[in-house]
């Protein structure tokens, strides 16, 4: 299972030591939120947060688009050498044509389903998305409380995996005991922040030892 470190989340104290120490830990991957104050009524990071990432680690990141011109930010991210970028299937109505371009580019594509997209608005996409990113919260804050009534929306996703072969990561809310249950179940990731990784004891190694291990 993927373990990856949602970066909003993170100490903007001091960025560089929080991405050595959480690399240092086993994390799998760096998730970072990016909001334009207007897709979702929010920001988070930005450009040079993700350079500072990329300069401190070696594995990979993945950047989460919560923006309304999802393709001015693709060059962007190509020269920042992201490794994954999930895309807003209602914020980008040439969706297609993105991933087409992250695929040239050598980034693998993203298809991020919020709260209110049902799989059967998206299936004709899964084809042409390597990852699949299910919100477990309305996109926009972290420390939201999980929404009860993705339950059987997550079974749906887990069930159609083989079919379409895409990797299922959940992002919103995501508890050790979420991953426990869903780990089980065939979710291959989890987007870990205030609800698990990030709850002040700072001792990440700890606590990704332990998720790990299913306590
Ligand atoms: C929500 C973000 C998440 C969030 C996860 O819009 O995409 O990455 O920060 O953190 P928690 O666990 O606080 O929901
Ligand atoms: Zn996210």
């Amino acid at each position: 299972m993927f373990l990856c470190a949602s970066m909003m989340c993170g100490n903007y104290d001091n960025l560089r030591d929080d991405v050595v120490s959480l690399d240092k830990a086993g994390v799998d991957m760096f998730h970072i939120d990016i909001m334009d104050g207007n897709f979702v009524p929010n920001f988070a990071m930005g450009r040079q947060d993700v350079s500072t990432i990329r300069k401190h680690t070696a594995k990979p990141l993945d950047a989460h688009l919560m923006v309304s011109n999802t393709k001015n930010y693709l060059p962007i991210l190509v020269e920042e050498k992201v490794d994954i970028v999930y895309i807003h299937p209602e914020a980008d109505n040439r969706i297609l044509e993105s991933f087409a371009y992250l695929k040239n580019h050598g980034i693998a594509s993203g298809l991020v389903v919020s709260p209110q997209i049902s799989f059967s608005v998206v299936y004709e996409l899964l084809p042409f998305a390597e990852y699949i990113l299910l919100m477990t919260v309305v996109p926009g804050f972290s420390g939201q409380a999980f929404l009860q009534y993705m339950h059987p929306k997550i079974e749906e996703f887990i069930d159609n995996k083989r079919k379409y072969s895409y990797q299922l990561f959940m992002d919103g809310a995501v508890s050790p005991d979420i991953i426990k249950t869903y780990s089980k179940r065939g979710v291959d990731g989890f987007i870990l922040g205030s609800s698990s990784l990030f709850r002040g004891n700072n001792n990440y190694a700890e606590t990704i030892k332990s998720l790990r291990a299913g306590d």
